[in-house]
């Protein structure tokens, strides 16, 4: 099995931190050439493009809010510009504001479904452009665990989450026909940023749920992307795949 992704012209959206950096480095390691998107985190983005150049492939930074159209498409310009194309699609950006419903007011929904579903939508349609035309591409968006059954606290960010899900598998038979496929991972709880600052006793009850026992470790995302960006995930489309120590099954 080969998991070369030489030549491949890849965008990851929030790849600056977490599981994002870790799927920009995972394919500089298998030879892909990586846009590194972010929201306002310029140092660690710039270390990450430093971390794939070091592979040798060619990485560039780009700050753009991917819940703003306007942002994304000026991005998708420069992308055009400078890689000439584009091959495969990581939406990834995500953000959390938990509250309980009764606490969460309208701002909290708005800016979560805007950051994790708007922004899916807004990249989507732009890259589905160009994969379209020219009749081949991957995408690969980001959902969780929490997409699929629900947390309590989280109901922003589980619509969003199970949002992208039921839009995924729509692409996936609107650009069958253009050879594009549309995939779904379902991390689990992954140490990040993002899990950092949950109380140990919130974490300590999380880990009891895990029938593996342990959290996982973002490059246990990455390869799986790796995989479904690679000419061996061809024929699977419109699927959602977990990464989560079994937590979902
Ligand atoms: N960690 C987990 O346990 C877990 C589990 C299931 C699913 N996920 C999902 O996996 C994805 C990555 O999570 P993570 O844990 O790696 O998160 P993280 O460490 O908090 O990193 C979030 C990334 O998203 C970027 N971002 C946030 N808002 C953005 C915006 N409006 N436009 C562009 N980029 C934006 C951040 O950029 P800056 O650095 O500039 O702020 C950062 O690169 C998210 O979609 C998350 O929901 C995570």
């Amino acid at each position: 099995m080969d998991l070369s992704l030489k030549g491949k012209r890849v965008l990851v959206t929030g790849g600056s931190r977490g599981i994002g950096a870790s799927i920009c480095k995972s394919f500089a390691a298998m030879g892909a050439d990586v846009i590194v998107n972010f929201a306002s985190n310029q140092k660690a983005a710039e270390k990450v493009v430093q971390a794939a150049t070091k592979e040798g492939v060619k990485a560039i930074k780009i700050q753009a809010d991917v819940s703003d159209y306007k942002q994304v498409r000026k991005m998708f310009k420069k992308i055009i510009s400078e890689f000439g194309g584009l091959d495969v699609l990581v939406n990834n950006a995500g953000i959390t504001r938990d509250k309980l419903l009764l606490r969460m007011n309208s701002e909290d929904w708005e800016k979560v479904i805007a950051t994790n579903l708007t922004s899916v939508y807004n990249c989507c349609r732009e890259a589905a452009k160009i994969f379209v035309k020219q009749r081949s591409g991957k995408i690969i968006n980001i959902s969780s665990v929490v997409g699929l059954h629900g947390n309590m606290g989280q109901a922003n960010y589980s619509a969003s989450k199970a949002g992208i899900i039921g839009f995924s598998k729509s692409l996936a038979k609107e650009l069958a026909s253009r050879n594009v496929a549309v995939n779904v991972i379902a991390p689990g709880f992954i140490e990040t940023d993002m899990t950092d600052d949950l109380p140990e006793k919130a974490t300590a009850t999380l880990f009891k749920q895990i029938p593996l026992g342990r959290p996982g470790k973002p490059e246990e995302v990455a390869h799986l992307a790796v995989f479904l960006a690679s000419n061996n995930a061809d024929y699977i489309t419109g699927q959602v795949i977990s990464v989560d120590g079994g937590m979902f099954m």
